[in-house]
């Protein structure tokens, strides 16, 4: 029998303990034993639930214990996170958990530590919650060189995007529903403005190239000034806008970013609606390959964390390789990422100094919108968009997968 130790009884914790009971036999099947949860941990009490008499508030308790061999992390956040997950691996206990501001600022370590120690770091549920991509790039993407991968990597932000198409809604209106619903935190804004989908293609890019992206290079623009005028342009042309996170290697260097992108009919993301999730993956071999499911939520992100656990637990004594050195990867600069823009600007501009400035533009119009116009570039490099657009009175730009 397998002992484990969850830290944190919150959504994702008590969803691990509702996934080891309702599967309990199954789980044992695959693990080749059973999976016993001898501990929870957390600072609060909860008289009258189940897991009453196994709640610890000291996490000594668990660290001393040498009858638990796994460790769940599904606290969140750094700390306590980082200190917990360290002390157990030095401990020899291995790690599964969630937390992906964890995995993409100290990842390289945590992985280095548990190799040492024989035992092992697996984070499934840090992106894209339920929908395995972490093992699939670490294990099974492993004859290819992955040139490109793409993701909508955030249900909430995927979820205000959809629903502003839809309804015709502005971003103020939508988040507040999707607060009410409880599909957007209080505090958005670490998913509005794309801070929680950078870590994640933070994660995916380490893993993909062997080497630490640091999350703070990744230019990241969200969607919080995105309006309803500008998913009226996006309707008219057919390309719903989407918030990609994307890693894309172009001779040899890798571009990285988190930003809204119209969309393409034709893209394998274009889909991709409501909270749901899709990463989509390009290797030199493989050609295109699409992963797509919940990617936040009690149960998905549960029963990746688990999956997680049975691995461990198969692998009891065997370190699984994971590539992930600390040497930090340069990105590519901006400024050399190119693609056509869609712009929006005042009409105080003329169409004839729009085509003197851009060149080859096509003109996009939409009814019931005044006092502006809106086009779309050819493709070019962000520092020559830049460097154009600045001399035009520019409303909003988005770039485009077109
Ligand atoms: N806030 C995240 C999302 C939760 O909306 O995708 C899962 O990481």
């Amino acid at each position: 029998m397998a002992n484990i130790a969850v830290l944190g009884y919150g959504t994702v914790g008590s969803g691990v303990v509702e996934v080891i009971t309702r599967n309990h036999d199954s789980i044992a099947k695959r693990a080749g034993e059973e999976i016993n949860v001898k501990y929870v941990l957390d600072l609060r009490d909860f008289p009258g639930d189940p897991v009453e008499k196994i709640l610890v508030h000291d996490y000594d308790v668990i660290l001393n214990d040498p009858d638990v061999s796994i460790v769940v992390e599904v606290l969140g956040g750094i700390n306590p996170a980082y200190t917990f997950v360290k002390s157990a691996l030095l401990a020899g206990k291995s790690v599964s958990t969630s937390n992906k501001e964890l995995v993409a600022a100290h990842g390289a370590e945590l992985i280095a530590i548990a190799k040492e120690n024989n035992v092992n770091f697996l984070f499934e549920a840090s992106v894209g919650g339920g929908i395995p991509i972490i093992r699939p790039i670490n294990q099974s993407l492993t004859a290819d060189e992955i040139t490109e991968i793409t993701g909508i990597l955030n249900g909430t932000t995927n979820y205000i995007l959809s629903k502003m198409s839809d309804e015709g809604s502005d971003f103020e209106t939508v988040l507040k529903r999707a607060q009410e619903k409880g599909y957007a935190e209080r505090n958005p804004e670490a998913d509005v403005e794309g801070y929680d989908a950078c870590r994640k293609i933070a994660i995916l890019t380490s893993l993909a190239y062997g080497k630490q992206v640091d999350y703070q290079d990744i230019y990241t623009e969200g969607i919080s000034k995105i309006t309803d005028i500008d998913i009226k342009y996006s309707k008219k042309m057919g390309t719903p806008i989407k918030l990609f996170g994307t890693s894309k290697m172009i001779d040899g260097t890798v571009y990285s970013m988190v930003a809204p992108f119209m969309v393409d009919s034709e893209h394998p993301l274009v889909n991709v609606n409501g909270v749901f999730n899709g990463i989509f993956v390009n290797g030199n071999m493989l050609g295109d390959t699409m992963f797509y499911g919940k990617g936040a939520g009690k149960l998905p992100t549960a029963s990746a964390v688990v999956s997680d656990v049975v691995d461990e637990v198969k692998h009891n004594g065997t370190n699984i390789m994971m590539i992930w050195e600390p040497e930090k990867m340069v990105l590519g600069s901006m400024d050399n990422f190119a693609c056509r823009f869609f712009v929006r600007v005042k009409d105080t501009t003329s169409k004839d100094t729009i085509k003197e400035l851009f060149g080859e533009v096509e003109f996009v119009e939409v009814e019931d919108v005044s006092g502006e116009f809106a086009f779309l570039t050819a493709s070019m490099t962000q520092k020559e968009f830049e460097e154009k657009s600045v001399k035009v009175d520019m409303i909003n730009r988005i770039r485009t997968t077109l």
